[in-house]
C-alpha cells in the first residue's frame, strides 16, 4: 500500500496528513526535514508506548534523532489541569525550545492535551500528531482544537494550534480493541452522514470488512475523511460557519457523555454514533428529512453491532429534561439557544440555529421510554 498525502491548505500554516502503513516506523524521516536541531521530545500514554513506542524510537534513532519521552496514564482523566501542568513542566524540562517540535503519539486524549500544551509553552512551539486510534486519525488530530476537560465540562479550555504535520499509521489500527476502533468508526461515519451520501453507500457495503480489519479499506475511509475535514478546516478554521457541520450528533453525544461520567458505560465515538441517529430522527420529525434516512442509519449501525439507540447505554440515564439541561451547558450553545446540526437527507447537513426544545424533548423522551 501507498502513502496518501492531504493537504490542510491554511497559508503559512499549512501541513500534510499522511495516511498508510508503517508510518510510526518511519517517523524519524518524516520529520527530520522539519527539524532545526536532531532532538525531539515525544508524549505519548502508557498503553500506546507499550504498543508503538519502540517503533517509533527506532525510527527516529535510524533518522538520526534523540529523543526523550514522557509516557502520561492512560484515559480521559489525563486530559485535565493536573496532566497539563505535568507534561508541559517536563517540556520544559527537557529544554525543549520554541523552534522545536514536540511528538503527539497517541489517540485523542494526547493529541488534545500535548497540542495544548504546545500551544502555551513559550508561547507555541510546534508539534506533530502521530494519532493511533481510528478516531484521532479521521477527526481530533486534523484542525488544531487541542485542549483539556475541566470540572465545568469537556474540552472548555484549549486553543487553535495547528500541527506541523500529522502521521496516521494505518497499522496502529491493528491493535485496537474492537470496541475502539468501532467507537472510531461513528466519527468516519459522521463525514457520510453530514456531507457525502456516496461515502455513506460505500461504507455500508465496506464497513464490515474494514472493521474485520482489511487495511486497503482502513485506509481508503480513513484519506476520505481526512480529506473532508481538510477541506472544512481550511475554509472555516475557528468554527464560524462550516466547520459547525462536524459537531453533527455532538449534542446528543456530549450530554449524554456528561451523564454517564465520560467513562467506559459511552466512548465518545459510541455517544457521536448514538448522536447522529438522534440528530436524523430529529430532523425527521421536523419534516426536513424522510424516514428512511434514520431508519437506514440506524439499521447499518445495528448491523455492526454498535450502540444506536439510548437502550444501548447501560445503567441509568437522567430524564428528558436533565438530558436537555446538560445540553444547555454545551459550548454549541449560542445565545442560550439550542444548536444542532440537523439534516435533509444522508449527505445533506446543515446548522440550525434555533430548535424548538419541545421537539429535542419529544425526541428523548420516545427513545427513553424504549429503554
Ligand atoms: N471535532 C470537530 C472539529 O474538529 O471541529
Amino acid at each position: 500500500m501507498t502513502v496518501d498525502s492531504v493537504p490542510v491548505a491554511l497559508g503559512a500554516r499549512s501541513y500534510e496528513v499522511r495516511i498508510g502503513p508503517g508510518l510510526i516506523d518511519r517517523a524519524g524521516a518524516q520529520i527530520a526535514p522539519l527539524l532545526r536541531r536532531p532532538r525531539v521530545a515525544v508524549v505519548t500514554d502508557e498503553t500506546v508506548a507499550g504498543l508503538h513506542l519502540a517503533r517509533l524510537a527506532d525510527g527516529l534513532a535510524a533518522a538520526g534523532l534523540a529523543h526523550t519521552s514522557l509516557a502520561l496514564p492512560a484515559g480521559e482523566s489525563t486530559k485535565g489541569w493536573a496532566h497539563l501542568a505535568r507534561c508541559t513542566e517536563w517540556l520544559l524540562d527537557q529544554k525543549v525550545e520554541r523552534r522545536d517540535l514536540v511528538v503527539a503519539l497517541g489517540g485523542g486524549v494526547i493529541g488534545d492535551l500535548v497540542g495544548f500544551s504546545a500551544a502555551i509553552l513559550r508561547r507555541g512551539v510546534r508539534f506533530v500528531q502521530v494519532p493511533t486510534s481510528l478516531l484521532a486519525q479521521v477527526d481530533s488530530s486534523v484542525g488544531g482544537k487541542t485542549g483539556i476537560n475541566t470540572a465545568q465540562g469537556k474540552n472548555l479550555v484549549g486553543a487553535f494550534h495547528q500541527p506541523s504535520l500529522v502521521l496516521a499509521d494505518i497499522d496502529a489500527l491493528a491493535t485496537l480493541p474492537r470496541r475502539d476502533f468501532l467507537a472510531g468508526y461513528g466519527e468516519v461515519l459522521k463525514y457520510g452522514l453530514l456531507g457525502d451520501a456516496a461515502f455513506f453507500d460505500w461504507l455500508e457495503v465496506n464497513a464490515p470488512r474494514m472493521v474485520a480489519g482489511d487495511a486497503g479499506l482502513r485506509q481508503h475511509a480513513v484519506r476520505v475523511s481526512v480529506a473532508m475535514k481538510a477541506g472544512i478546516v481550511s475554509r472555516d478554521e475557528t468554527e464560524e460557519g462550516e466547520r459547525a457541520l462536524l459537531n453533527l450528533g455532538h449534542t446528543f453525544c456530549h450530554a449524554l457523555e456528561s451523564a454517564t461520567g465520560y467513562g467506559d458505560r459511552l466512548l465518545h465515538g459510541e455517544g457521536v454514533a448514538i448522536g447522529c441517529a438522534l440528530a436524523f430522527e430529529l430532523s425527521q420529525r421536523l419534516g426536513l428529512c424522510a424516514q428512511e434516512a434514520p431508519s437506514r442509519l440506524r439499521a447499518h449501525l445495528r448491523s455492526l453491532g454498535m450502540k444506536t439507540d439510548l437502550r444501548d447505554i447501560p445503567g441509568d440515564l437522567p430524564g428528558a429534561d436533565g438530558l436537555l439541561g446538560l445540553m444547555a451547558q454545551d459550548k454549541k450553545v449560542v445565545d442560550g439557544r439550542l444548536r444542532f446540526i440537523l439534516a435533509r437527507g444522508i449527505g445533506q447537513a446543515f446548522v440550525a440555529d434555533d430548535v424548538p426544545p419541545d421537539a429535542v424533548r419529544g425526541v428523548l423522551t420516545d427513545a427513553l421510554a424504549a429503554r
